[in-house]
């Protein structure tokens, strides 16, 4: 396991990343809800550059007692979008939200003395 140094904390804020480069490995680091992500940029679908589409939050179906429909709303869980066919994963997990089975790859990332690591 190798540790690589990303950035000094201060550079990156909340909603904001940050692509690294290793051998041949892209790893985008970005801060979401107060959380790093480190997370491979090549989506499971067809290899797009998943680390570089939107983040979004997550909608929610509102269904009334009644099972009646009423609506939708924002959750405060973010998805990250792939910019190519616009696959949604779960920043949280890396869990694709329309498929379960599939996942984005996530790297151990730290936090110390100012500045962000990720191992590979
Ligand atoms: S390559 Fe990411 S959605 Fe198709």
């Amino acid at each position: 396991m190798e540790e690589l140094y990303v950035a000094k904390s201060s550079e990156l804020g909340e909603g904001e990343r940050k692509l690294i480069k290793h051998g041949g490995l892209e790893i985008g680091v970005l801060r979401a809800n107060g959380r790093l992500r480190a997370i491979l940029n090549v989506c499971p679908h067809q290899g797009g550059p998943v680390c570089e589409g939107m983040m979004i939050h997550r909608v929610e179906e509102i269904i009334g007692a009644g099972h009646e429909y009423r609506g939708m709303r924002y959750t405060d869980d973010l998805h990250l979008v792939c910019p190519w066919h616009g696959w949604e994963f779960l920043i949280e997990t890396g869990r694709c939200a329309g498929d379960g089975a599939k996942s984005l790859r996530v790297f151990p990332v730290q936090e110390r003395d100012g500045a962000i690591y990720v191992v590979v």
